[in-house]
């Protein structure tokens, strides 16, 4: 019989409501504890979703013995240090994207997580998910042709500019490519590796926060990529793959609703769903255990290489528009 893990969920905000929903259907899982930065706040998160214990420090909830994995759920700029912690303590770390604010800190969070013997995974939906892993697959099969052009896109309409706001706040983080952006680049690295050149336009803010991105990417032999990121256009998200023999069409409603189009000249589309029964937030749980399991340190999935590359491409990217320093 598979143990069951206890979970302590850091930071009881938005996403870590929708994560701990999906968590709670997982039968080697057992959400037992919360921390905030306030006890009335555990306290209500845990009324809310039948969470045994409350803390009103994360530091407390990191001490708690009981507790095997952490998830991590606060804005980017406290994950590196939130992720050291848990790890000085033993615990597991899932720990929500973007990874850190930059290649140093996803670093130090990786060298920790060696030096502890301790396992993280930065919580990064893609390539838990079944319909990326047919993509992939399909091309992999050559049925589809080699890919020529990826564009991936990621967009909501934001207004009213709130520059306190977790986006378009400096102090939590906020940029459309490290909050959104980093999807479609992500799609684009896993399908095509590492371009030869890049470029970056971005329209920002007062603050200096990119709230609409574009990025171009080439690629030997003529291929390229785009990406489109905005915290001010409603576009949805997804990603259409170019390829020679044909066209996929990667889209999702939220984490739990998913398809992928097959578009083959002279046949007619073929249209793949996934719904919550096999998509979602969860994988992510699901394969930290299973490392767990295991006795794995990482995961093959998402492993410490694909953080460190999406976070060295996230940092050239920046550091093209100049939101960071080269
Ligand atoms: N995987 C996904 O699909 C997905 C979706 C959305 C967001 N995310 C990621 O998840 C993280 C959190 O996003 P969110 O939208 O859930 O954020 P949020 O609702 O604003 O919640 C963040 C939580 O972090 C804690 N926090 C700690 N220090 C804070 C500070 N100085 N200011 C504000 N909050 C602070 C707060 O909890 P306490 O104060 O109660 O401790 C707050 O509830 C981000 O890194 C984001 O990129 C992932």
């Amino acid at each position: 019989m598979s143990k069951t893990y206890s979970w302590g969920i850091l930071a009881p905000g938005n996403i870590a409501g929708k994560f701990v929903a999906e968590l709670k259907g997982l039968d080697n899982a057992r959400i037992l504890a919360v921390g905030s930065r306030d006890l009335n706040r555990a306290r209500e998160f845990a009324d809310i979703h039948g969470i045994p214990r409350s803390y009103g420090s994360y530091e407390e909830l990191v001490s708690d013995p009981d507790i095997d994995i952490i998830y991590i759920a606060s804005p980017h700029v406290f994950h590196a240090e939130q992720t050291k912690l848990c790890l000085r303590h033993h615990k597991a770390v899932l720990c929500e994207k973007a990874f850190g604010m930059n290649s140093e800190e996803v670093r130090e969070m990786i060298d920790t997580a060696h030096m502890e013997q301790t396992f993280l995974m930065e919580a990064f939906f893609t390539p838990h998910q079944p319909s990326y892993r047919e993509a992939r697959q399909l091309i992999e099969s050559g049925q589809v042709g080699e890919i020529l052009h990826i564009h991936g896109w990621f967009g909501f309409n934001k207004s009213p500019y709130d520059p306190k706001g977790r986006l378009f706040n400096p102090a939590l983080g906020g940029s459309a490519i490290l909050d959104i952006g980093l999807y479609p680049l992500f799609d684009v690295l896993w399908f095509m590796g590492e371009p030869s050149e890049l470029n970056a336009f971005a329209d920002l803010t007062p603050d200096n926060i990119d709230q609409t991105i574009t990025v171009n990417l080439q690629y030997e032999g003529g291929k390229s990529a785009s990406i489109f990121a905005s915290f001010l256009s409603a576009t949805g998200v997804g990603t259409d793959i170019y390829c020679e023999k044909g066209m996929l069409r990667l889209r999702r409603t939220g984490a739990l609703n998913q398809s992928l189009e097959i578009l083959l000249p002279g046949e007619s589309v073929r249209i793949l769903n996934w719904d919550e029964t096999s998509c979602g937030l969860k994988l992510e749980a699901s394969e930290t255990m299973k490392c767990l399991c295991e006795n794995q340190l990482e995961s093959p999935v998402m492993s410490h290489q694909c953080s460190i590359q999406l976070m060295k491409f996230l940092d050239l990217i920046r550091e093209k528009i100049g939101t960071i320093k080269p």
